[in-house]
């Protein structure tokens, strides 16, 4: 029987994982499906360094392959900012407050500076080390008034110039096709997918 465990609360991120790896594996569960109640910090400062502490540590306490994410925002003007830091930007945390420091920094910026693009990085372990990774971008540039409630975190400012819409406005199968989420999962599948062929 083979068995992934998903190193993430999130019941949306365990749903495209489930659509994506399904597969591979025989179940597909999350932290909660397990009982598994671990409080990883995300210290590291680059995405990839998340994911592996949050896969790396839960494989270590499970008998199957893991897989965890870090993901965020990146605007060119603010030199990646807030990156890593995309969850406590602001002081509260909140996805209010994140936007409104967002739309403060981004304001006096040019059209150029306005470029941004959202990052992540999805790390598989095994026992305690990496098998395989697997980084997806997905790039917009941010508007100063909110569009749309769909979506979470900064998506209501988040423009597509392609869509004409941002992440809040379009429809979320859209978005879960063409999201930086979505082409890490689709990465992380060619390369699951290669060992698979190559046992
Ligand atoms: P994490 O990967 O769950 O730690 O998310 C990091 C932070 O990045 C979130 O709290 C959001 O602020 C931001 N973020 C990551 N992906 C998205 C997205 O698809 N839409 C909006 N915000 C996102």
């Amino acid at each position: 029987m083979k068995r992934l465990v998903m190193a993430t609360g999130n019941p949306g991120k365990v749903r495209e994982i489930r659509q994506i790896l399904g597969n591979y594996y025989d179940e597909i569960l999350s932290l909660k499906d397990i009982g598994l109640k671990v409080d990883i910090v995300e210290d590291a400062d680059t995405f990839h360094g998340n994911a592996l502490k949050k896969a790396v540590t839960i494989s270590k306490l499970v008998d199957c392959d893991v897989v965890a994410d870090d993901s965020g925002l990146s605007v060119v003007g603010l030199d990646g900012r807030p990156g890593v830091y995309s969850a406590r930007y602001s002081e509260s945390g909140t996805d209010e407050d994140n936007n409104k420091k967002l739309v403060e920094e981004v304001t006096p910026l040019d059209e150029e500076g306005r470029k941004a693009y959202y990052t992540c990085d999805i790390v598989l372990a095994r026992n305690g080390e990496e098998v395989c990774f697997a980084e997806g971008k997905c790039y917009g540039v941010i508007i100063t008034e909110p569009r749309g409630n769909n979506g979470f975190g900064y998506d209501p400012y988040f423009y597509l110039p392609e869509y004409g819409q941002t992440f809040g406005e379009l429809d979320p199968d859209e978005k879960n096709r063409i999201s930086h989420r979505a082409k890490a999962l689709m990465e992380l599948e060619r390369k699951v997918n290669e060992a698979h062929n190559n046992i």
